[in-house]
């Protein structure tokens, strides 16, 4: 159960960050990638120790692609922070963009699928530190892999540079010998337009129908991460939200908030008093009030009865924004 738990909670994560890497907020525009990497030399440069040496090699010709400039800022941040993390006793980091027409033949085995050969700016981390093994690289992207302990990390790192990359139509590939260093290669594909707004930006459009007015939500999940994109994705579309990580947190919010509060999303299992105790002393105290359940498990048998007896409605995890636009916008328009 514990395994079971914790892959469908991982598969969950990765289609929250992908989800999270797409939403509303998500603006589209070609940037120079040489800039960003300017960006994070400096931001380095004052947080780095000494023992680690910088340096950027970038290309004469603008490297212009479609992206997020503060996603892929954060991406590469990302990457550079483990290069930085794996010399703990100093080092070289050199940043280096390429522009070029690239051919992935043979690349088959380090990318989930063949790109498509063109024109790429190339976007290389190198490092000099610990390296890894191949067991290890082959994790790295996956949610909540991290190597470093209790003390460190939280393994989102390169899940989100990786969700980011993707969505910009772009490709990351690892290569790392143990004791000599690692080299990271993010391929986007060369923008054809000038820097100008893409239409990227349009995606958030259908949202806009079902945006909040500033209705009040109590959103319960045992998950801080969940809890927290969840948050951000209700806050942007137009949701005061209150956060609970368990069910009796969830009541004593309640109980001192109940005016305020429009509705409540209850996910289904968590420790000291689990969704289904919670949501029936929610009625309770107050038979009207609106729920949400929200569960990574398909509507199974603990779901039905509550469906059926009185749950308002019900999100399957991972979120989908636009569903959940939806289903929340309807249950708050619901007069009960
Ligand atoms: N440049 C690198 N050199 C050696 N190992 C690396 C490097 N980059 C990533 N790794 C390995 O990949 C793992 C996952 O990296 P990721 O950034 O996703 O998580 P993290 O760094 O452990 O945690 P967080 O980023 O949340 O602080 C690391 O724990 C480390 O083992
Ligand atoms: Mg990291």
């Amino acid at each position: 159960m514990q395994i079971e738990r914790s892959a469908v909670r991982a598969a969950e994560l990765t289609n929250m960050i992908l989800t999270f890497a797409r939403r509303g907020r998500f603006e589209i525009k070609t940037a120079d990638l040489n800039e960003i990497v300017l960006e994070v030399v400096q931001i380095l440069e004052r947080t780095t120790d000494r023992s680690i040496k910088i340096g950027h090699i970038l290309s004469p010709k603008p490297c212009y692609v479609d992206i997020d400039s503060a996603k892929m800022e954060q991406a590469v941040m990302n990457i550079c922070v483990n290069a930085v993390e794996a010399m703990p006793n100093g080092g070289g980091l050199t940043i280096k963009t390429e522009v070029s027409f690239y051919s992935f033949d043979g690349m088959e085995k380090k990318l989930p699928h063949q790109p498509a050969d063109g024109e790429y700016v190339r976007l290389s981390v190198m490092d000099t530190g610990a390296g890894m093994d191949n067991e290890t690289r082959q994790r790295i992207f996956d949610p909540f892999f991290t190597t470093k302990g209790e003390s460190g990390g939280t393994g989102l790192g390169l899940a989100m540079a990786y969700g980011v990359v993707n969505e910009f139509n772009g490709h990351i590939e690892v290569e790392s010998k143990p004791g000599i260093g690692t080299t990271f290669n993010c391929y986007l594909p060369l923008s054809k337009g000038h820097p100008e707004v893409k239409e990227g930006q349009d995606r958030d459009k259908p949202f806009e129908a079902s945006k909040g007015k500033g209705e009040t939500i109590l959103l319960v999940d045992d998950e801080s991460i969940i809890r927290e994109l969840g948050r951000d994705v209700l806050e942007q579309l137009g949701y005061n939200v209150f956060v609970a990580e368990d069910g009796l947190a969830a009541l004593h919010l309640y109980e001192k908030h109940r005016d305020k509060i429009d509705l409540v999303i209850l996910d289904l299992i968590m420790p000291n008093l689990g969704g289904k105790e919670a949501f029936e002393r929610l009625r309770q105290i107050n038979p009207k009030v609106k729920v949400i359940i929200s569960t990574g498990y398909a509507k199974d048998e603990i779901l039905e009865p509550l469906l059926d007896n009185r749950a308002d409605g019900f999100i399957k995890k991972p979120y989908k924004i636009q569903n959940m636009a939806q289903v929340v916008k309807s249950v708050i328009n619901t007069d009960k």
